[in-house]
């Protein structure tokens, strides 16, 4: 039995959602032609890092398609060599001055990048998601006052990163932040919430297989509020929504609206008023293998 906690009321709250699309046709007019690739390592320098790697990111392989065994092994050696040499190439690149962020061993490094993006990549948006006319409870700022800058993590309106493992969850992470947001700027009481929770209970949504934050908000709506992560923890899979379960309530918002699209004003308001949820597209091969900047 769960000790009886007094119920922290639920502030009503407004979240926002925004759907960024990343171009990436303007990667395409670079040119390398100045920078050659990198020697290639040696096999046993490989074998060592690959080596090092798995004792640091190894994970239990449960999946059908990464059943353990040598001949997996094999393979998986031969992804991480083809990925170190994309990584040692950009790095090379990075070094001459045309990148401005370095790539790394990251735990996706032995992940062909459609297994990355299968495995990890959970926006199922689509163009024709919820629309919500303008929220009366949204004040926007004039354009005058916006200032040219703003970040909310030194606001207090940020929890740490988490990290949604091989779950393609990150709608709900991303509408969650977006809550926590707006609850902190609220309340003054910055409080991690349960991404478990929408996984699990949003039936509009995939759960890790993937989902939009609108039906996430939606959701949280609907359901009265959406309980903490400490009471609710992240598992990394779907489970299944306990009906017999009393989640507290501790944060609700009472709508959410979507940002125009391709509108920079519109969203620098937004960004003044509140962390807004975002996707973005992460299903390049430099993000799989993303590290630091430079
Ligand atoms: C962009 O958003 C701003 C602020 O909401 C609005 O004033 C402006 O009319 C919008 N621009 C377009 C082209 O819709």
């Amino acid at each position: 039995m769960r000790p009886p906690r007094s119920p922290a009321p639920a502030a009503a709250l407004l979240a926002l959602a925004v759907a960024l699309a990343l171009a990436s046709a303007a990667a395409a007019r670079h040119t390398y032609a100045t920078v050659p690739p990198p020697a290639e390592r040696a096999d046993e320098e490989v074998r060592r890092m690959y080596a090092a790697w798995k004792s640091e990111h190894g994970r239990p392989r449960g999946n059908c398609d990464l059943a353990g065994g040598e001949e997996e092994d094999r393979l998986r050696l031969e992804v991480f060599r083809d990925n170190l040499r994309y990584i040692d190439a950009h790095n090379a690149e990075a070094d001459a001055g045309l990148h401005s962020f370095r790539l790394g061993l990251t735990p996706f490094a032995d992940l062909t990048v459609e297994e990355y993006r299968g495995r990890v990549l959970g926006f199922r948006g689509r163009r024709s998601a919820a629309r919500r006319a303008g929220s009366t409870r949204y004040l926007r700022r004039r354009r005058d006052q916006l200032p040219d800058d703003v970040d909310w993590r030194q606001l207090g309106a940020v929890t740490e990163v988490k990290n949604q493992e091989q779950c393609g969850g990150c709608w709900a992470f991303s509408a969650v932040a977006a809550m926590e947001g707006i609850n902190s700027i609220v309340t003054g009481n910055l409080i991690s919430l349960s991404e478990q929770e929408v996984i699990d209970c949003d039936s509009q949504d995939g759960g890790c297989n993937g989902g939009i934050m609108q039906n996430a908000f939606q959701f949280v709506i609907n359901n009265g509020g959406i309980d903490t992560e400490a009471d609710y923890p992240f598992t990394g899979t779907d489970g299944t929504c306990d009906a017999n379960r009393v989640n507290e309530k501790v944060v609700t918002i009472d709508n959410f609206v979507d940002v125009a699209t391709n509108n920079e004003t519109a969203l620098q308001e937004a960004v003044a008023s509140q962390p807004v949820s975002v996707a973005i597209d992460a299903a390049g091969r430099a993000f799989q293998h993303y590290h630091s900047v430079k």
